[in-house]
């Protein structure tokens, strides 16, 4: 086995598979300094739950949104360092598309640590409210069917573009109060977005992608103004119109786009139709999961979907922000360094998860992953994203008799990117009921 030293986040096949490469770091290097980017990777189950748990000296200020990522992220590499001065024009003009053309992007709701992440989060609480999550199951359940609607006589779809992104982003959609019909251009600004935050594109490429987050903000701006003088009972309604009672104020422009992005339309889409994905690609390689689930979808479909986000993590890893010096397993890692907590590495520690790398229907607390994070900064999406991911599993037990890969169709490519994990298509064969 080669050493950690050679372990590359950016290789394309760690990429495709990361999971021998966690599995390296978590028994030879569980906190391990990344050459590239200079970040403290940790991977280890108990180590991430310590990270995540411990807020005073793992602080949130780094953020995820795309822009503040990239500038957090400083490699330790004297190269690479000095590349990333050259870059620095590159930063200089991707704000200025913002200042000038649209909002400039502030940190989100997981961009902030207490007192003032506790504040919005009890704003944006009363958003997600358990009631307005359940009213949108049968939405949900219609949503699924008519979009299986669309390919079951043929017998033929490529999942992710047909069914996995549409359920959650059509879904989030309707609760933005955005029309069906401009759903397209909404998901092409949000693949923008995500490639930036996946810290893989070059400088003329994050170009684009602002360029096209501003897009989005012209678009959202009207709604804005719109919801202000005529508030709805939708999930964003209550974001533009409800005080932040510490804050004495509501949210503004700037801070409104920059969680329509990441929170909302990213947060709430991409991850979601990705763990669709990668169920269907576990219940065809796995045909006795799918026996069980037809058995008994009540029971099977909801640790179905938690086993799939704990194995295949949309979001592998994201980021916190040391407050002091601190020392885990023999490593001094400064205050102000970047720690890299990969929830998706911990979800298949077997010093944690027996048998960690299956899919286990049987498994005894099967929500008890990190996939959905831990602590306060737990994924305040979490329960819509469950039931989003049972209706899409409710609909294909309901229609479908049995699935495999149109042979020779796929490659089992996966999106680029440091920190979110999605396969970039999958042709399968339907056989209805
Ligand atoms: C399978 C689907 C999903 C996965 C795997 C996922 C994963 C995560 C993770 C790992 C975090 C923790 C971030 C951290 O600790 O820094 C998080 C936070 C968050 N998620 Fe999700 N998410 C999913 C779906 C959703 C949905 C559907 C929405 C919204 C509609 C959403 C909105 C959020 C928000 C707003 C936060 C920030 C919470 C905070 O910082 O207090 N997510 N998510």
């Amino acid at each position: 086995m080669s050493s950690t030293e050679e372990i590359s986040f950016f290789d394309p096949e760690v990429n495709r598979c990361p999971y021998p490469a966690y599995k390296q770091l978590q028994d030879e290097a569980p906190v391990w300094q990344d050459p590239q980017t200079g970040m403290y990777v940790v991977t280890r189950y108990d180590d991430i739950r310590e990270v995540l748990m411990d807020r005073e000296t793992f602080t949130n200020r780094v953020g995820s949104a795309a822009g503040m990522t990239e500038k957090a992220v400083r490699p330790s590499n004297p190269e690479e360092a000095a590349r990333m001065d050259a870059e620095a024009e590159w930063e200089r003009k991707i704000k200025q598309v913002y200042v000038e053309e649209g909002w400039e992007t502030v940190g989100t709701l997981d961009a902030l640590d207490p007192p003032e992440h506790g504040q919005l989060r009890s704003m944006f609480q009363v958003a997600f409210r358990p009631s307005r999550i359940a009213e949108l199951d049968p939405y949900v359940e219609q949503l699924t069917n008519k979009l299986m609607d669309a390919f079951i006589e043929k017998g033929r779809c490529e999942w992710v573009a047909e069914y996995a992104v549409p359920v959650p982003l059509y879904t989030i959609g309707k609760q933005m109060g955005v029309p069906e019909a401009d759903m397209p251009q909404i998901k092409k600004w949000t693949d923008a977005w995500v490639q930036r935050l996946g810290l893989m594109q070059t400088p003329e490429e994050r170009l684009w992608s602002a360029k096209k987050e501003v897009e989005a903000q012209q678009y959202f701006q009207p709604i804005f103004e719109r919801l202000r003088q005529h508030p709805e009972d939708t999930l964003l309604s209550d974001v533009v119109n409800k005080e932040i009672p510490e804050w004495g104020r509501k949210l503004n422009d700037n801070e409104l786009h920059s969680e329509m992005m990441a929170d909302f339309f990213v947060g709430g889409s991409e991850t979601t139709a990705n763990s669709i994905a990668a169920g269907m690609v576990a219940l065809i390689e796995r045909p006795e999961l799918w026996e069980r689930l037809c058995e008994d979808p009540e029971k099977y479909i909801p640790i179905f979907s938690e086993e799939v986000i704990r194995i295949e993590g949309p979001v592998q890893g994201l980021l916190r922000e040391t407050s002091k010096d601190v020392e885990m397993h023999g490593v001094k890692i400064p205050a102000g360094s970047i720690v890299n907590v990969r929830f998706a590495a911990g979800n298949r520690d077997e010093r944690h998860f027996p048998h960690a790398d299956q899919i286990d229907l049987d498994r005894q607390h099967s929500k008890a992953h990190l996939g959905f994070g831990l602590g306060e900064h737990f994924c305040l999406g979490a329960p819509l994203a469950r039931r989003e991911m049972y209706w899409a599993f409710k609909t294909l037990v309901n229609r479908v008799e049995s699935m495999r890969f149109v042979e020779g169709a796929n490659d089992f490519e996966f999106n680029a990117s440091y920190f979110l994990r999605g396969i970039k298509e999958l042709h399968i064969e339907l056989t209805p009921r």
